[in-house]
């Protein structure tokens, strides 16, 4: 049989439906690296074993790496907990179309970055894998907001719970105070008493009497911070309320064999301030100190209170030469219940609850902190 088209015209006709499809490929490349490149959304692709590919400027974003740095590697390097990677994908892979998982993966810069995944198993028509694409948002921020949500309710459950359990425990506190009042009036009157005797129950009633005041201020300093009530104002000598507190402190001090330095400005420190409100800052954070002297062991454990002015502000530095604290857990020390002690010795309510007093007072509470060296808090409040 004799063909119509001129002879070469059907390979002329294939050549350019080649390049009709070369056109198409290098458009849709075009196309998908556009994607690639601009798009705020990590995205991803790994051969079958995980290695990857493909690294969008998202990703980068992202993740803190550039794509460099990462083409060839494993995925799973990227993950926080790269086993529990291998599960998820292994997953996605079964189901075959995108599995879709919140995922943590971690920043080059060592912090946790959540991602909102989905996974995409690219399989043959036989069956077999030949890889991974995934699309994936951050969504850290998000998640931050939710544990805060979490915690600010968390937090109103406290306050329902403090409020009936001060209740409970002011009524009792109340009756402790005034019947020591009372062992102080009888023991003062009392005959067949040497004045040893009757100073050391005088001394002994008058720390009753003290701690009896910590209990009462600590259940209202609980109450107002989760009712949010603003602090009264009166003259307050600094310099003599250090050296109540650490008065208060001394016994264990003692105890624990802790040495305590106090280099104050010159002068008296009086400010307009709450007392009470600054007493239980100092209280919390010199038993943070004491605690992580402690926790360091051995002899030698020092605690340094010092007073100056910076600029228009009174500053106080509690400094202690204890364990210090980790970088982990100083990004978390702030936070409510955060503590690393064991239950029944810390709740993790000290540190935000100065932090909320020190911003109630219109001032600032910093710490700077060495593993293993000690830690120094900073306590600025305004002069005025
Ligand atoms: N001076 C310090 N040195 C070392 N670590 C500290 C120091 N102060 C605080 N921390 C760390 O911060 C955590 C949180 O402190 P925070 O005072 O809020 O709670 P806590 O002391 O654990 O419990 P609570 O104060 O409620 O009894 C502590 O568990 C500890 O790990
Ligand atoms: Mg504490």
């Amino acid at each position: 049989m004799e063909s119509s088209d001129p002879p070469g015209s059907h390979s002329k006709e294939n050549a350019q439906e080649i390049l009709g499809l070369k056109m198409e490929l290098l458009q849709t490349r075009r196309y998908l690296q556009c994607i690639l490149q601009h798009s705020n959304d990590i995205i991803f692709a790994t051969d079958a074993g995980g290695i990857l590919v493909s690294f969008g400027r998202g990703g980068e974003k992202a993740l803190g790496y550039p794509r460099e740095e990462v083409a060839g590697r494993p995925i799973r390097d990227l993950a926080v907990d790269p086993s529990e990677f291998d599960r998820l994908t292994a997953l996605a892979q079964e189901m075959g179309n995108a599995a879709h998982v919140e995922f943590p993966f971690r920043h080059k810069a060592g912090h946790t970055i959540y991602c909102d995944v989905s996974l995409i198993a690219f399989t043959r028509a036989e069956g077999q894998t030949v890889g991974t694409v995934g699309i994936g948002r951050d969504v850290t921020q998000q998640k931050k907001l939710q544990e805060d949500l979490i915690r600010v309710d968390r937090l109103a459950e406290i306050g329902r719970t403090a409020s009936g359990i001060a209740h409970e425990i002011n009524n009792p506190l109340a009756i402790i105070g005034e019947i020591s009042g009372w062992i102080r009036t009888v023991a003062g009157d009392a005959k067949g008493l040497t004045p040893e005797d009757r100073e050391e129950i005088e001394r002994a009633v008058r720390f009753i009497q003290e701690q009896t005041r910590r209990c009462r201020s600590i259940t209202h300093q609980l109450l107002s911070f989760v009712r949010d009530s603003g602090p009264s104002r009166a003259s307050v000598d600094i310099h003599k309320l250090l050296e109540e507190t650490v008065s208060f402190l001394n016994p264990d001090l003692k105890y624990k064999e802790i040495l305590v330095s106090i280099n104050l400005m010159e002068g008296p420190l009086v400010m307009d301030s709450d007392k009470q409100m600054l007493e239980q800052v100092l209280v919390n954070l010199l038993s943070n100190a004491v605690y992580a002297v402690e926790e360091k062991g051995g002899k030698g454990g020092r605690i340094d209170i010092a007073t100056a002015r910076v600029e228009s502000m009174i500053e106080i530095r509690i400094s202690d030469n204890g364990a210090g604290i980790s970088e982990e857990n100083q990004k978390r020390m702030f936070d409510l219940f955060f503590t690393t002690k064991p239950p029944g010795k810390g709740t993790g309510l000290g540190l935000p609850i100065c932090q909320n007093i020190i911003r109630k007072l219109g001032g600032d509470l910093s710490f700077k902190t060495e593993a293993g060296e000690g830690t120094t808090f900073f306590v600025r409040l305004p002069v005025s």
